[in-house]
C-alpha cells in the first residue's frame, strides 16, 4: 500500500502542470503521477496547431475571443467558464513557457500567431506543428527537476477507491461519496497496488479509441470518465465528439496522422473529388467555418461521390512557409509520396475530442469528495456543443491551476483513510483467449463509427445501444473471470464510454452542434446539459 498526498492520473498537460504547481508549492508533500503507458505518451504530445490566447492586444480582444467560443459551441457553452478561460489563459500560457516552452517567433520577436477554424483572429501561438510535443517536453523536464514529484510509468489505473470498498452500499443517490485512492495495475509485476489518497486528480484525457477512425493514440480509451461513472459519480455532454475534420486519408493505419486545421488558416482549400472548392456552398466562413460545419460538409460531399476522402489543396500556398510552419506534415506527406507543392493532400474525417466528460464546478470539483478532474476528460462548459480549435490546451492549463489553487486550501484538512482493503482478485484466471478481447474493441469501433459518427438518426442510436448492451454483457462477464489486464480495462471502459455517449445523444431531441440527429432538423429551445 502507498499513500500520498496528491494522487495525479496523467501525464499530459493537464496533470503534469497541476503536479509541478502543487509540488513547488508544498515541497515537503510528496506528489505521485501515475500513467499507464512512457511518460509522454499522451493526445497532448500530438497536439499540433497549438494554444488559442490572446496575447495581441492591438488587434484582438478577450471579448472576441468569448464570442468565438460561445459562437462555436451553440447556444451550450457556460458564459462563466467561457470568461474564466479566455481571461485567466494568457497569464497560464506565460507560466508554460516561464517552464521552457518556446512558441516561433517572427525577426522582431512577436509571437508568429496561427488562425483556425471559428476564430476571428490570429491568435494561437505554435510551436511549428509541433506544439504539443514542445509542451509536453518542457513539461516533463521541468517536473525531472522537482524532487517531490515521482512519475510512475506503465501503471494502469483500474479503479477509484470509494465507501463501496469499504462495504457500504453507493448508489447514485449516496449524498457526499468520497474518493480514498485507487487501485492501479504494475503492468511490469503484475501486482495491483493500492494506493491511498488525500486529494486525487483525474487528467486521463480523451476517448477517440471509441471509435474506428481518430486522431488520438491508443491511450485515449476514457478510462476516467468509465471510473467516475462506476464510482457514480457525473458524467455530462459525452454525445458531443467532436470529428477533426482533415486526418490524412492513409487506409490501414491508425491512429490518423493529422493535417493541422492551421493549414487552412494559412490557405489551404477544400476539394471535392471534381476538384471544387465546395465549402462555400455550406457556410459563408468557407475553410475556417467552425469544425462541425466542415466535417459535416466534407461527409455530405464523400457521400455524394462515394468516395472516402476529399482533398486539401495546398500546391497554391508558399511552399517556403509551407514547410517553415509545417516541417511534420511536409515531411509526412513526403514519405508517403505527397508532394504538397504538386499534389493535393487526401484528407477525411476522424474522431479527435470528447468535449463532454466527468462534471466539475469552476474549481475542479467532481461530483465526488477530493476527486478533481482536468484537462479533456473533464466538462467545464467551456465547450457546449462544440470545442473553439485550440481551446484544449488552454483549457486544460487554467483548469489545472485552479484544482490546484482550490485543492491545497482542502488538504490541509484532510487525513489518509483507514481500513482500505486490498484488491480482491478471486476467483479469476489468466485470460485464455486474446480475442475475445480484441474482436470486443473491433466490433465497438465499427458499430460507434457507423451509427453514432458525424451524422446520427433515431434508429442507428437505438441500434447502436441494442449492440452494445451486449458487448457490455459479454466483456462483463468476462472481467467477473479473468486476471486484470490493460486491453481488458480499456476495452471494457470504452464499452461504458459508448454507451454514455449513446444514451446522452438518445436524450438529446435536436440537432445542435456535433450532435447532428437527421431525425431533428432544427434546435430544441431549451438549452440543457444532459447529465448522467
Ligand atoms: P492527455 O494529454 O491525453 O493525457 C492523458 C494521460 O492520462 C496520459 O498520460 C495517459 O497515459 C493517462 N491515463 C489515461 N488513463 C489512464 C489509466 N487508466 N491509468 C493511468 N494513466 C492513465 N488541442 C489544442 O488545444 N490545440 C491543438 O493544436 C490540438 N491538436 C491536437 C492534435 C491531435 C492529433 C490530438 C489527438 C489532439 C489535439 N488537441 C489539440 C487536443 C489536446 O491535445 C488534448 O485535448 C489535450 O492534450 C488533452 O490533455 P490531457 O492532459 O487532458 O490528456
Ligand atoms: C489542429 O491543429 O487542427 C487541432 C487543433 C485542435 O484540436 O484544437
Amino acid at each position: 500500500m502507498i499513500k500520498t498526498d496528491f494522487l495525479v492520473i496523467g501525464s499530459g498537460i493537464a496533470g503534469l502542470s497541476y503536479a509541478l504547481k502543487v509540488a513547488q508549492r508544498h515541497p515537503d508533500k510528496k506528489v505521485l503521477v501515475i500513467t499507464k503507458s512512457r511518460a509522454d505518451e499522451t493526445n497532448t504530445k500530438y497536439a499540433q496547431g497549438g494554444i488559442a490566447g490572446v496575447t495581441d492586444f492591438e488587434h484582438d480582444s478577450y471579448d472576441k475571443h468569448i464570442q468565438d467560443t460561445l459562437i462555436a459551441g451553440d447556444g451550450l457553452c457556460n458564459p462563466h467558464t467561457v470568461e474564466i478561460v479566455v481571461r485567466e489563459g494568457p497569464e497560464r500560457i506565460q507560466e508554460i513557457i516561464e517552464w521552457g516552452t518556446r512558441f516561433d517567433k517572427d525577426p522582431d520577436g512577436d509571437y508568429k500567431l496561427g488562425k483556425e477554424g471559428g476564430h476571428s483572429e490570429f491568435r494561437i501561438l505554435h510551436h511549428k506543428d509541433v506544439t504539443g510535443k514542445e509542451i509536453e517536453r518542457a513539461l516533463l523536464d521541468t517536473v525531472g527537476k522537482q524532487k517531490n514529484i515521482e512519475v510512475v510509468k506503465h501503471w494502469f489505473v483500474l479503479d477509484l477507491i470509494t465507501q463501496h470498498h469499504l462495504g457500504y452500499l453507493v448508489t447514485k443517490s449516496t449524498p457526499d461519496i468520497e474518493c480514498y485512492g485507487v487501485y492501479a495495475l504494475d503492468h511490469q509485476t503484475n501486482k495491483i497496488v493500492t494506493i491511498i489518497s488525500k486529494i486525487t486528480l483525474l487528467a486521463t484525457g480523451g476517448n477517440g479509441q471509441a471509435y474506428r477512425t481518430t486522431t488520438n493514440p491508443k491511450i485515449a480509451t476514457g478510462d476516467g470518465v468509465a471510473m467516475v461513472y462506476r464510482a457514480k459519480g457525473r458524467i455530462e455532454n459525452m454525445e458531443f465528439i467532436q470529428f477533426h475534420p482533415t486526418a490524412l486519408y492513409e487506409p490501414g493505419v491508425s491512429p490518423s496522422f493529422l493535417i493541422t486545421e492551421a493549414v487552412r488558416g494559412d490557405g489551404g482549400i477544400l476539394r471535392n473529388d471534381k476538384g471544387e472548392a465546395f465549402m462555400e456552398k455550406y457556410d459563408p466562413r468557407k475553410d475556417l467555418a467552425p469544425r462541425d460545419i466542415v466535417a459535416r460538409a466534407i461527409d455530405s460531399e464523400m457521400k455524394k461521390a462515394g468516395t472516402e476522402h476529399v482533398f486539401l489543396d495546398c500546391r497554391h500556398m508558399d511552399q517556403v512557409k509551407f514547410v517553415e510552419h509545417f516541417p511534420n506534415i511536409y515531411q509526412k506527406c513526403k514519405s508517403i509520396g505527397i508532394d504538397v507543392a504538386a499534389n493535393m493532400i487526401p484528407v477525411a474525417p476522424a474522431a479527435h475530442y470528447s468535449c463532454g466528460g466527468i462534471k466539475v464546478d469552476e474549481w475542479g470539483h467532481t461530483s465526488i469528495r477530493n476527486l478533481y478532474a482536468c484537462g479533456e476528460c473533464s466538462s467545464t462548459g467551456l465547450h457546449g456543443a462544440n470545442r473553439l480549435a485550440s481551446n484544449s490546451l488552454l483549457e486544460a492549463l487554467v483548469f489545472s491551476h485552479r484544482c490546484y489553487l482550490d485543492s491545497i486550501k482542502a488538504v490541509g484538512e484532510l487525513k489518509f483513510k483507514d481500513g482500505v482493503p486490498e484488491w480482491n482478485a478471486e476467483g479469476t484466471m489468466e485470460p485464455q483467449e486474446m480475442i475475445l478481447i480484441t474482436q470486443s474493441l473491433k466490433e465497438l469501433q465499427l458499430l460507434m463509427s457507423d451509427y453514432v459518427g458525424i451524422v446520427r438518426t433515431n434508429t442507428r442510436l437505438q441500434r447502436a445501444s441494442k449492440r452494445l448492451d451486449l458487448l457490455h454483457e459479454e466483456i462483463e462477464s468476462l472481467y467477473e473471470t479473468t486476471a486484470v489486464s490493460p486491453q481488458l480495462c480499456e476495452v471494457r471502459n470504452l464499452i461504458t464510454v459508448g454507451y454514455l455517449i449513446v444514451k446522452e445523444a438518445s436524450f438529446r431531441k435536436e440537432s445542435r452542434g456535433l450532435h447532428y440527429n437527421t431525425d431533428y432538423t432544427g434546435k430544441s429551445e431549451i438549452l440543457q446539459n444532459i447529465v448522467l
